[in-house]
């Protein structure tokens, strides 16, 4: 048999909040492994740790207990400047609510992340170009976020999301906002680039229609990781 090198290692991890004096624990001691190239699904119910435990991995919030190693770095030791460069270079995110700048045309959404990374601005343009056509929004590169429907905007998140080639794509309930058929093409795209870039792919929902697409599948109950039901 053989095991494909891990690209996202979470080792009994646990994340603590409080509201007013009581605590709320979102993640009660998860442990998972990724391996490079995965296409996964994170499913539960609301309120079962799916945000938080992404969260966790892209750098957004730190983990109570346990540790996070993204393809090798230990997350749970950074901080600040550190946390967001590690995150700005093997991350990209996709957000249910899309979350384009308004501004910013399509292109320049995209372009947007490549301004933290050391290029030339002709090869930050070109790198930005070829995610919008692999999203297949070339054409519509001048667009604003409002000019473009729920699915297209979708598209140019995920175009931002893959542009700096990070190591892996982190999408929470990425198809809430878009009607079944659109939702279902979003990650038929997203599988499509999975495919074709090698780039993991982890993603959370509670639509069941959606998971079918899902190379694995991962249950999330109360802040544990549970059987398939
Ligand atoms: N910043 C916070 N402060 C306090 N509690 C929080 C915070 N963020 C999340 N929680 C709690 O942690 C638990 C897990 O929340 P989380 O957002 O990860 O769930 P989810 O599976 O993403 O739910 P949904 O499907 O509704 O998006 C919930 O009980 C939630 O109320
Ligand atoms: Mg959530």
């Amino acid at each position: 048999m053989t095991t494909r090198e891990s690209v996202l290692e979470i080792v009994q991890v646990t994340k603590q909040y409080r509201v007013g004096s009581s605590p709320v624990f979102a993640l009660r001691g998860v442990s998972l492994s990724v391996s490079r190239g995965e296409f996964l699904a994170i499913a539960g119910p609301s309120g079962s740790g799916k945000t938080t435990l992404l969260n966790l991995v892209g750098g957004i919030e730190q983990p109570s207990s346990g540790a996070v190693r993204l393809n090798g770095v230990e997350l749970q030791h950074l901080s600040g400047d550190v946390l967001a460069d590690v995150r700005a270079r093997h991350t990209g995110f996709v957000f249910q609510s899309f979350n384009l700048l308004p501004v910013l045309t399509a292109l320049e959404n995209v372009e947007f992340p490549l301004l933290t990374h050391r290029l030339s601005s002709e090869q930050r343009r070109r790198q930005a170009q070829e995610a919008l056509d692999r999203v297949g929004l070339l054409s519509h590169a001048a667009h604003k976020p409002m000019e473009l429907s729920g699915g297209q905007r979708q598209r140019v998140a995920i175009a931002r999301a893959i542009v700096t080639r990070p190591a892996i794509v982190l999408a929470d309930e990425p198809t809430a906002n878009l009607d079944q058929a659109t939702g279902a093409q979003i990650l038929q795209l997203m599988r499509n680039l999975n495919r074709a870039l090698g780039t993991t792919c982890v993603f959370s929902t509670h639509d069941h229609n959606i998971l079918r697409l899902a190379e694995r599948l991962v249950h999330l109950s109360d802040g544990v990781i549970v059987d398939a039901p």
